[in-house]
C-alpha cells in the first residue's frame, strides 16, 4: 500500500496499490515494460481528484536537472533550437539527471551554435536561450532560478502548483501566458514500449486546458524532460485586469506583482487543501453571452475567440448561482474565487465530488451552461471522465 496523501494537494486520504519515485531515466529502464495496467504518472498531484483508493501503480516524476544552451536568435530560429535541444539532450543527460533534490541544479551548456555567429551580436536580446529542465523540477522554483539568471518568459506562470513534466499535458496557464507558448519540445518515455518518443510543440496541438498528452493513446508516456525556448528580452503580457496600467521594470517586477495576485485571490495548498480552478472556463456562442448581459448588465467577465465563440468566466458563474464560499462538511468553495473547491480538513473524496456535482448542476439550471472538471479525476482503476462519474 502506498500512502497518497501527501502527493495530492487536495491532501485527501488516498492510496495506491504501488507508489514508485522516479529520479532518472534509468529507473524508468530498468522497470519491466509493457507496464503492467493500471498506472498512473503524477507530477506535483496539484491538478487531480482521486475519487478513491487507486488499485495499481503511481508513478512519481521526480526527474531533476536544468541544463541551458545560449543560441544566437534567428528570424526563423525553430529548427536551430530543434536540433540544438537535441544535442543538449545528448550532451547533459547524465549530468543533470541524476540532481534528484528540490533545488534546482543548473548546468551551462557551451553554445551549440557556431560561436563566430554568437561573436557578431552584442547585446542579450540578439540570443535565446533553450532550457532543458528535467520533469520533476517544480516550475516555480524554475521559474525563480532562470529568472536570477535574467532569462524570463514563465514570470505571469509564476506560483502555479506543480512540476514542470505536468505544465505541458494541460498547457497550464495565467495571467495571459500558457506553457505551450515556450515550449520547443518534449521527451517522453514510452511505459509501453521502452521508447524515447520527442514530440515538438507543433505536434503537442497545445490548445486551453490541452494537449494531445491527454489522450487516452498517450496515457503510456512519461515526460521525462520539456526544453524551453527563453530570452533576456521582457516582453510584459499584462492584458489580464490586475496587470492593465501598471509599469513592470523587468520580469522579476511582474513576477512579484503575480505572485501578489495570486496569493490575494487563491489558497495557498501548502495550507488549504486544493487543486486549483475545480472547472475550466466554459465556450458559448454569443447569444449565451448576450442572454448573460440582458441579465446582469455589460460586466459579463468573457474573452472572445477565434472561432467567433466566448470563454466565460467558470468562477463567476458560480458565483453567481451563489456558490461561493460555501460550505459542505469538510470541504467548500473559496471565498474569494469561486472557481476553487476547498478541502476544509478531513474531507473524503466522495464529499469533494459531491460538491463538485452540485455547483455543476446549480450552474446547469441557472444559466443552461455545462461546466467540466480541469482537474483531472482518477478512480479504482485509472482516469474517469466527468460524464462516466
Ligand atoms: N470571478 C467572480 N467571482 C469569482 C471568481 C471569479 O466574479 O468567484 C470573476 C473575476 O472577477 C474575473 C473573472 O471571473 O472577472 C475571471 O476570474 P479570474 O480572473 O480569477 O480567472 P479565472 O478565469 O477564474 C483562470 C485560470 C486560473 C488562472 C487565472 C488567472 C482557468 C480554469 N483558470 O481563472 O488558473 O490562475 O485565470 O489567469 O482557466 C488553474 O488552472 O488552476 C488556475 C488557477
Amino acid at each position: 500500500m502506498f500512502d497518497l496523501s501527501s502527493y495530492n494537494t487536495f491532501n485527501l486520504a488516498v492510496s495506491a496499490r504501488e507508489g514508485l519515485v522516479v529520479s532518472e531515466v534509468a529507473d524508468l529502464e530498468n522497470l519491466p515494460l509493457p507496464l503492467e495496467e493500471p498506472y498512473i504518472i503524477l507530477g506535483g498531484g496539484s491538478d487531480v481528484l482521486f475519487t478513491e483508493d487507486f488499485v495499481g501503480t503511481v508513478l512519481i516524476n521526480r526527474i531533476m536537472g536544468v541544463s541551458i544552451t545560449k543560441l544566437p536568435r534567428r528570424a526563423d530560429s525553430a529548427g536551430a533550437l530543434a536540433s540544438a535541444a537535441a544535442a543538449a539532450s545528448a550532451s547533459s543527460a547524465s549530468s543533470s539527471d541524476t540532481a534528484a533534490s528540490a533545488a534546482v541544479a543548473f548546468s551551462a551548456e557551451a553554445p551549440v551554435a557556431d560561436a563566430s555567429a554568437a561573436d557578431s551580436y552584442d547585446s542579450d536580446s540578439a540570443f535565446e536561450y533553450v532550457v532543458r529542465v528535467g520533469g520533476g523540477v517544480v516550475l516555480d522554483d524554475l521559474i525563480a532560478q532562470l529568472l536570477k539568471e535574467d532569462i524570463c518568459g514563465l514570470e505571469n506562470l509564476s506560483l502555479i502548483p506543480g512540476t514542470v513534466g505536468a505544465a505541458p499535458i494541460q498547457n497550464i496557464g495565467a495571467y495571459g501566458v500558457e506553457i505551450g507558448d515556450f515550449i520547443e519540445s518534449i521527451e517522453a518515455f514510452d511505459l509501453r514500449t521502452g521508447e524515447t518518443k520527442v514530440f515538438t510543440a507543433a505536434q503537442c496541438h497545445f490548445g486551453y486546458r490541452y494537449s494531445i498528452f491527454k489522450e487516452p493513446e498517450y496515457r503510456s508516456l512519461f515526460i521525462t524532460h520539456v526544453t524551453l525556448r527563453l530570452s533576456k528580452t521582457f516582453v510584459p503580457h499584462q492584458n489580464y485586469a490586475g496587470l492593465q496600467s501598471m509599469e513592470f521594470k523587468d520580469a522579476f517586477a511582474m513576477r512579484e506583482r503575480v505572485i501578489a495576485l495570486r496569493n490575494e485571490k487563491l489558497p495557498n495548498p501548502k495550507y488549504v487543501g486544493n487543486a486549483g480552478s475545480f472547472f475550466k472556463n466554459p465556450y458559448v456562442n454569443a447569444d449565451v453571452v448576450a442572454a448573460l448581459q440582458a441579465q446582469f448588465g455589460t460586466k459579463v467577465p468573457c474573452y472572445p475567440c477565434e472561432d467567433g465563440r466566448f470563454k466565460l468566466a467558470a468562477g463567476w458563474l458560480i458565483d453567481k448561482a451563489n456558490c461561493r464560499g460555501l460550505k459542505h462538511g469538510q470541504v467548500g468553495t473559496w471565498g474569494k474565487q469561486a472557481l476553487v473547491i476547498v478541502n476544509l480538513g478531513n474531507a473524503k473524496p466522495h464529499e469533494v465530488l459531491a460538491l463538485a456535482r452540485y455547483i455543476s448542476a446549480e450552474v446547469k439550471s441557472k444559466f443552461g451552461i455545462d461546466l467540466v472538471p480541469e482537474v483531472r479525476l482518477y478512480g479504482k482503476h485509472g482516469e474517469i471522465a466527468w460524464d462516466q462519474i
